[in-house]
């Protein structure tokens, strides 16, 4: 299928979509096709890569799930699907361009039937385009069936194409311990290379997180500051005011620290805390990732009490709505002892952060949706104004906020206007919305595109989601042996106050 591009060509040079880099044709395989993911991001970022014209010349869509359907009942679903969740309406010449070929294929993941199916479809495909067309499965499913999946692809031979690519990119969670990640690592890597594995954290696919590379490494001004001896703590949040919706069955055997945690809130430290890369490139920057996961000093059975707090949202009021605690929640067991809230304080032993805290904190159903870093700096070491002019000086302080309100704030001391000395922070500001009249591509885009491209650099590699599982393991596995009930938060505030027994010295976790 051949995709006219509907880009319409910018006349403000800052206004810019996706950059149309070339992609080698490829067949999309999507597992799990029908299921929450696919319809609401995945087939919504297709069909804006379509849009755009940023899909390879040719593409074609496999979808495959359990239900039963025909393809042109999954490619009606489908339509539905971007009509209801695309970010753009979707013109209905592009779409059906789109979806006027794909092929789909029921049944269970450990059925060969399924996988002979999909290999006729692919074969088909091929023959169509009268070459050998690179093959992206893409699993998103539960996760159980990450395994399973994986060991079909092999034993039917496709995880090999002669004369193209073949690639998997595999869903969230990669396991639900450091044992199943291992695991699955070993069973991943027992059929496909490393470098054809792209393992989804949509965080890095977010323009605001690749924001803070170039924030760090394309500006000589903080770079100089950016270590222990100007930096008093970090702090990392990423708070919610939704619940948990319909995903009980998965989200009460999660909870906030393997939900969240584990995956993009130790990226964004490792975006924080990273050396500068000598290269762009997948392998360096991941590289420097991995070396600031494994600086990360270790939580032990004996230090979880100390440097991690965990909580569950009680009935409250959000948006002015009246909402149900986590335990009335449909599908939650009423005694469960999942955390909806956790924080963590971790330190980083290597030269550059030393003595430096973290705190990252994520919970459901608070104040507000709000994804932000913020780095506090060292108070100036010595203050010449008088008594009362000095009241307002307080440290300075870098947000860089990832969602809403996308941008960059530094908070600086400045001089009330009048005849005395007096001092009171303002606001620097840099906001993407201003700056850039662009709307921001879906993090699914980019990475859908970038593992057709065969970029792995948005992607994670099996030794950094296994140090990322060394960190969140102990705590996971502490919280797991310990009694109920949790400790509750009203739904629609701030998160528990015992949080703020993490702190050292005066500091207090920023308003969400
Ligand atoms: C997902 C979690 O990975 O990230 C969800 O499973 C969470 O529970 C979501 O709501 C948050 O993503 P975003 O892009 O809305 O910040």
């Amino acid at each position: 299928m051949t995709i006219q591009p509907l880009h319409e060509t910018p006349d403000n040079p800052l206004i810019a979509g996706l950059e149309r880099l070339p992609v080698h044709p490829t067949t999309l395989v999507i597992f799990g096709a029908t299921g929450d993911l696919a319809r609401r991001k995945l087939l919504p970022a297709i069909y804006n890569l379509a849009h755009e014209g940023a899909l390879p010349e040719r593409f074609n869509l496999i979808g495959s799930s359990r239900s039963d359907m025909s393809d042109e009942a999954f490619a009606t679903q489908a339509a539905e699907a971007i009509r209801q969740f695309s970010r753009r309406e979707p013109d209905e010449t592009v779409l059906k361009e789109l979806l006027a070929n794909v092929r789909y294929v029921s049944g269970t993941f450990d059925q060969d039937g399924v996988y002979d199916h999909i290999k006729v479809g692919l074969d088909a495909f091929d023959e169509q385009a009268g070459q050998p067309l690179n093959r992206a499965f893409y699993l998103s499913t539960a996760p159980e069936f990450f395994p399973i999946i994986v060991g079909q692809l092999g034993a039917h031979g496709l995880t090999h194409h002669d004369g193209a690519e073949v690639r998997a990119v595999i869903e969230k969670p990669f396991g639900t311990t450091l044992a199943e990640a291992r695991e699955l690592n070993h069973r991943v890597l027992s059929v496909f290379d490393e470098k054809q594995v792209f393992r989804i954290d949509h965080y890095l696919g977010k323009e605001t997180v690749q924001n803070v590379m170039a924030f760090r490494f394309a500006n000589g001004l903080f770079e100089p500051v950016w270590n222990r001896n100007y930096i008093d703590r970090v702090e990392i949040t990423a708070a919610e005011d939704l619940g948990i919706g319909t995903r009980a069955g998965y989200y009460d055997n999660a909870g906030a620290l393997r939900d969240l945690v584990q995956n993009h809130m130790l990226q964004l430290l490792c975006h924080v805390a990273m050396e500068p890369p000598v290269h762009f490139e997948a392998d360096e920057i991941r590289d420097e990732k991995v070396k600031v996961l494994r600086s990360v000093i270790k939580p032990t059975a004996d230090t979880v009490d100390d440097i991690a707090v965990r909580a569950q949202y009680g009935p409250g009021t959000v948006g002015g709505d009246s909402v149900p605690g986590y335990l009335q929640e449909e599908g939650v067991p009423p005694d469960s002892n999942t955390e909806t809230y956790a924080a963590i304080r971790l330190e980083i032993d290597n030269w550059r952060w030393a003595g430096v805290p973290f705190y990252l904190r994520t919970g459901k159903r608070l104040a507000r949706k709000v994804t932000e870093i913020a780095i506090t700096l060292k108070p100036v070491p010595h203050l010449a104004f008088q008594q009362d002019g000095s009241v307002g000086v307080r440290p300075n302080q870098l947000i860089l906020t990832m969602q809403p309100n996308e941008g960059v704030s530094l908070s600086l001391g400045a001089k009330i206007p009048g005849s005395r000395m007096r001092i009171r922070p303002v606001n620097m500001e840099f906001l993407y919305g201003t700056s850039f009249m662009s709307q921001s591509p879906e993090a699914y885009e980019r990475l859908i595109l970038d593992a057709m491209r065969g970029d792995a650099t948005l992607f994670t590699r099996n030794d950094e989601v296994e140090a990322q599982w060394e960190i969140c393991d102990p705590i996971v596995s502490k919280w797991e042996a310990m009694p109920g009930p949790l400790p509750q938060y009203e739904a629609g505030t701030q998160g528990p106050a015992e949080a703020d027994r993490l702190l050292e010295g005066d500091a207090h976790w920023r308003a969400i």
